[in-house]
């Protein structure tokens, strides 16, 4: 018996020796395998970094070239550039202004706009024979973001991967109807790495710089629209919004931008790195004035082929009735969404539009939201992870990963133990975002708890809804989101102030920034009371501070109309 014992405790011993053994291969061929990836996404990295450079200065020659053959002076190009975009349309339309001019001049600033704020991923070579010169936006210059698909050109989005997947064969929908409309699609805008973040830097092109504060962050996820736009290099580009990414920059760039119910415009054909339903995206114009961004909307809407391409789109054309009109409006407003503080610039950005609105005659109602019981940015993260966040972990595998997406992916790339603990360790030290994130982006166990999840949405969206009717409101107005612009590189979890936008991404209301004033020396001062806001915000006096408009659902002329109205009652006084 004893040998009997020997025998079993040594083979028990040679067993764990096996196994050790190959888990030990196992974990050390993974290792291999992920060294080999990221080499080779590394080799990806650095062969698209070349050819975008290369591309770029080729079309920096051939530019110049261009102005000197055309005789472009630098009073032609400044008188060119000076014009708002109204003008420069309607000189556009009257054909006294010619088109290849106003492109030439438009490529050019935008040639020098990129070379300090790195906004551009590539410029296109705009052939005006493939425009419909004598649609509605008779060959206006576009800006378009990295999303909408153009024929044969990477929609990357930072990821190195994905620079083998096909690329397009034919361009998005949005291109095709804006070349029918008149509109020239000449640069193609950066974006954070996944666009899946608001602040604007990716490993293949870089960091998009502010376009007048050095070391703050111009945005995301249409980084490169909101500070090429800013910054004078193009008279309107488009940009995607799933979690506020055309309000929130263009609000910390100081212009207009504007989010369209989802599905009023088609999106066939756009590429991004998210697939879940449950928050539907939507894209819209960013402009210098709310005028440009319904200039856009209305060309677009009343497009046949917009219809023809896409039967999925309501057939509901521009309804220019409601956008002009000047009858008093019932509009509510509130400062607080039961869910972030807001600093107090965006307070006082608010209040002084409600008095200003109300004196030019417009009934001013106190809105209370009825979102109390809800914690928004947990219910919004829960809706755009409820795969686990697999979908992302995927896109950037073996990547290197920016600091753009690393304070939200860390946490969900806890395995369970480890999740518990952390998150247990996040409520210990107040972290309550990593807490959320961590709370958040567990996957659903099963296909009736994403239902019910779903239903749970719905519902509160029915009851703000509801509530909205019977107070008779016809707009409201809120903070744009609650902090002006933060550090390139912010070193704390900053998306609590984010609140106030994905509200209406997750019950899908058309919604508008407007930029209205800026931060002054005595907001920063009364920010003694907000902790983490104050850290951020040290220094960010002269940034600029948007207010947000929202209307109900299709309402979207109803909503441009009020920021029409609020643009016009701080310019007008
Ligand atoms: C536009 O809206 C007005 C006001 O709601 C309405 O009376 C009119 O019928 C609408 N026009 C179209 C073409 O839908």
């Amino acid at each position: 018996m004893p040998g009997g014992e020997t025998v079993t405790s040594s083979s028990v011993v040679t067993a764990a020796a096996v196994a050790a053994t190959a888990v030990g291969l196992l974990s050390a061929s993974r290792l291999v395998r992920r060294w080999r990836r990221s080499r080779h996404l590394s080799a990806l990295r650095s062969r698209l970094q070349a050819a975008y450079r290369e591309a770029k200065t080729r079309f920096g020659e051939h530019i110049n070239e261009e102005v000197r053959r055309q005789q472009l002076t630098d009073s032609e190009k400044s008188e060119i550039l000076s014009l708002s975009t109204g003008e420069l349309l309607s000189r556009l339309r009257a054909k006294s202004l010619d088109p290849a001019r106003v492109l030439l001049a438009y490529q050019a600033r935008a040639y020098e706009v990129d070379r300090d704020l790195n906004c551009v991923i590539e410029f296109l070579q705009p052939d005006l024979a493939e425009v419909n010169l004598d649609g509605p936006l008779a060959g206006l210059p576009i800006s378009i973001k990295e999303s909408m698909a153009v024929k044969g050109k990477y929609s990357c989005f930072g990821l190195a991967a994905f620079a083998e997947k096909p690329l397009p064969t034919e361009d998005c929908s949005t291109v095709k109807i804006l070349r029918a409309l008149g509109g020239v699609p000449f640069v193609r805008t950066s974006v954070p790495q996944t666009m899946m973040s608001v602040l604007s830097h990716n490993p293949i092109e870089g960091a998009v710089k502010h376009p007048t504060a050095e070391n703050r962050s111009p945005g995301g996820s249409s980084s490169g629209e909101a500070a090429l736009i800013a910054a004078g290099g193009s008279p309107l580009g488009l940009g995607s919004d799933i979690g506020g990414s055309i309000r929130l920059p263009a609000a910390w760039c100081g212009i207009a931008g504007f989010k369209p119910t989802s599905g009023r415009l088609s999106r066939q054909g756009q590429r991004s790195v998210s697939v879940q339903k449950l928050v539907p995206a939507s894209w819209g114009p960013m402009g210098p004035d709310v005028a440009s961004l319904a200039t856009f909307m209305k060309a677009f809407c009343n497009s046949e082929l917009h219809d023809q391409i896409d039967p999925g789109v309501p057939p509901l054309g521009f309804n220019e009735t409601i956008y002009v009109e000047s009858r008093p409006l019932r509009i509510g407003f509130y400062l607080y969404d039961h869910q972030f503080q807001a600093v107090p610039s965006a307070e006082r950005a608010v209040k002084e539009t409600v008095d200003r609105l109300a004196s030019r005659g417009h009934t001013m109602v106190p809105w209370d939201p009825p979102i109390r019981r809800l914690n928004l940015m947990e219910t919004y993260l829960r809706a755009v992870t409820c795969d686990g966040a697999g979908i992302l972990d995927d896109a950037l595998n073996g990547d290197r990963v920016s600091y753009a997406v690393k304070l939200g992916l860390h946490a969900i790339q806890v395995p369970w133990p480890g999740r518990w603990v952390r998150q247990r360790w996040c409520r210990l030290t107040g972290d309550s975002e990593t807490e959320e994130w961590l709370r958040s982006s567990v996957p659903m166990p099963n296909v009736l708890s994403m239902w019910y999840f779903n239903q749970e949405v719905t519902s509160l969206r029915e009851e703000f809804t509801h509530r909205w009717r019977e107070d008779k409101l016809d707009a409201i107005i809120c903070p744009a989101l609650g902090c002006p612009a933060v550090d390139l590189e912010p070193k704390s979890p900053f998306n609590g102030c984010l609140s106030y936008l994905v509200l209406y991404n997750l019950f899908n209301f058309p919604a508008g920034s407007v930029p209205v004033t800026r931060v002054t020396a005595s907001d920063v001062a009364a920010m003694s009371n907000y902790p983490l806001a104050a850290r951020m915000q040290a220094g960010s006096e002269g940034l600029p501070v948007s207010v947000q408009c929202a209307a109900l659902p299709w309402r979207d002329e109803a909503c441009l109309s009020l920021m029409r109205e609020v643009e016009a009652a701080w310019r007008d006084k």
